[in-house]
C-alpha cells in the first residue's frame, strides 16, 4: 500500500515539474521604436508600439506557407476570453477582422475593435497591421500580458464570420510586457 502511494506521490511530482512554462517572447525594439516580439522562430512575430499610452500599432508578420491564416489573442492564455485579430490570406482576397474566443471557437465581437488596419502580402508571408485601445483587448501597460497565437495553411474563401475560419494547423501561448 505505501509503495502504491509513493509512486503516485512520486508521479504527481513528475507531472507538475514537467509542465509547460509559459516564457515572455523575446523581444527587441528597433530604432523607429517598434519592438519585435517573436511568437514563433522564423514564422510568427508582432511588432508594436504603444502610442500615447492608450493605442496598440501593431503588425502581425508571418508566414503560413501556403494561402491560409494567422492570429493573435490578447488578454488569456487560452483560447476562451481571448481578444483575437486574425489576418486572413484567403483564395479571394485578404481580411483583417477582431473576435473573442469561446471555448473552442470564435465569435465575432458585436463591434470591432480595430480603429485601422492594412494587409500586404509576399508571397505566402503576411503582414496584417492593425491599431487597437488597449482596454478593449485587455492589455495594462508595463504588465505582463498572456497572448495565445495560431496559423492554418488551407487555401480557402476569407470568412466574414471568424467562427468559420477552421481550426489551426498550429498554436502555443506566450507572453508579451507592453510598455
Ligand atoms: C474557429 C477557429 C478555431 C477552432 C475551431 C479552434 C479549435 C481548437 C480546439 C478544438 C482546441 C483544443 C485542441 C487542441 O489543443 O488543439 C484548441 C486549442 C487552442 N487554440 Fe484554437 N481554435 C480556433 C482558433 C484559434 C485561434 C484564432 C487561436 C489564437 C489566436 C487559437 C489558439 C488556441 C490555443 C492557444 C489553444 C490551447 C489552449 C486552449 O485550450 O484554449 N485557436 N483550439
Amino acid at each position: 500500500m505505501i509503495k502504491k502511494i509513493l509512486i503516485v506521490v512520486v508521479g504527481l511530482c513528475l507531472i507538475s515539474c514537467t509542465q509547460k512554462q509559459v516564457t515572455e517572447s523575446a523581444s527587441t525594439i528597433d530604432e523607429t521604436g517598434f519592438t519585435t516580439s517573436v511568437l514563433v522562430s522564423d514564422k510568427l512575430s508582432l511588432r508594436w508600439q504603444v502610442k500615447d499610452n492608450t493605442t496598440l500599432e501593431a503588425a502581425l508578420i508571418g508566414d503560413p506557407q501556403g494561402k491560409g491564416w494567422i492570429a493573435i489573442g490578447f488578454g488569456k492564455s487560452i483560447m476562451s476570453g481571448a481578444k483575437i485579430i486574425v489576418a486572413q490570406n484567403g483564395s479571394d482576397g485578404t481580411s483583417v477582422l477582431d473576435a473573442t474566443g469561446y471555448n473552442y471557437g470564435l465569435t465575432n465581437n458585436a463591434l470591432t475593435v480595430i480603429s485601422s488596419k492594412n494587409v500586404t502580402l509576399s508571397g505566402t508571408a503576411i503582414t496584417a497591421s492593425f491599431n487597437v485601445t488597449l482596454n478593449d483587448v485587455n492589455i495594462t501597460l508595463n504588465e505582463s500580458t498572456p497572448v495565445i497565437w495560431a496559423y492554418r495553411t488551407v487555401e480557402q474563401s476569407t470568412k466574414d464570420n471568424l467562427g468559420n475560419i477552421g481550426k489551426h494547423s498550429s498554436r502555443g501561448s506566450s507572453t508579451i510586457t507592453f510598455k
